[in-house]
């Protein structure tokens, strides 16, 4: 295999560490991006069955220096950056009138702002090597409402600045793109079917199926399924998208 090289944001857990894995059989060197050692160990492991080489980073995304750091560490070790994608993302959902400054702020800091520096950082990379970047929103951006206004107003964010990071990459020769999940069952989602069952006095597994059937659709999304998504938009069959939101939802959003 040629020597590419991938950083994923978020590897430590659910889409991140699925897509990392995922990724390993279509990059040589894979960084895994997170704050928990213990658990981008793991993913590192399964990289490896792969054959491919990973560099385990943890770094907060919300304090500025982590993505030079992540970055420079990247060049040390790999030397070309091909890709970045960026899924970390830890946004609380909180209704509107109950959210904090702070609680928005460290949402906005992480998701957002902790894309925008390394897609920032990385872009010299980028561009020597014409690679691509992925941004992470969610359906949320397209239907907002008061439960989960921060979660929304950032996603919707996140498709914006993907499409401007597009847009210098047709100068560039940087392809960019950006996908929206829908409802994929993650430890994230796992967290909000819990909150959302205590808050309307239902069991978990009630809340799941009730979701499920307020949504209208069949069932929940695994992560392995967004992997294929994130390697199918890295793949050379798609080097002539870019700037595109994708959906990926089992058909959650009902408008075109
Ligand atoms: N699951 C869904 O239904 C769904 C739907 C729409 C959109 N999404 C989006 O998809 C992305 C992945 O979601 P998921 O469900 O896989 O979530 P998850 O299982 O909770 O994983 C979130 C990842 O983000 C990392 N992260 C959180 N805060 C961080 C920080 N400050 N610095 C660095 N990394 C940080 C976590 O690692 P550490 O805790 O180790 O730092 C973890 O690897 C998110 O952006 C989410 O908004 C998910």
């Amino acid at each position: 295999m040629d020597k590419r090289i991938v950083i994923v944001t978020g590897a430590s857990a659910g889409i991140g560490a699925a897509t990392a894995i995922r990724l390993a059989k279509d990059f040589s060197g894979l960084v895994l991006v997170a704050r928990r050692q213990q658990e981008l160990e793991l993913t590192a492991t399964a990289v490896k069955r792969s054959g491919a080489t990973p560099l385990v980073v943890p770094a907060d995304l919300r304090q500025p220096p982590a993505a030079d750091e992540v970055v420079a560490e990247t060049l040390r070790q790999f030397d070309r950056i091909d890709a970045v994608v960026n899924i970390a993302g830890a946004v609380p959902q909180i209704h509107l009138f109950e959210m904090t400054d702070d609680q928005w702020i460290d949402g906005a800091e992480m998701k957002l702002h902790g894309a925008r520096r390394l897609t920032v950082r990385a872009w010299p990379a980028l561009k020597q090597t014409k690679g691509s970047v992925i941004f992470t929103s969610g359906n949320s951006a397209l239907e907002p409402k008061p439960a989960f206004a921060a979660v929304a107003t950032i996603n919707a964010a996140i498709v914006a600045l993907a499409k401007a990071f597009a847009e210098q990459g047709i100068i560039d020769g940087v392809q960019v793109n950006s996908i929206l999940p829908g409802p994929v069952m993650t430890d994230r989602r796992t967290g909000f079917l819990k909150k959302w069952a205590a808050t309307n006095n239902m069991r978990p597994e009630e809340a799941t199926s009730r979701f499920l059937s307020a949504s209208h659709i069949e069932r929940y999304g695994q992560p392995e399924e967004l992997a294929e998504c994130m390697a199918f938009l890295l793949s050379p069959m798609t080097k002539w998208m870019t700037g595109a939101a994708i959906r990926m939802d089992g058909g959650e959003v009902k408008g075109i």
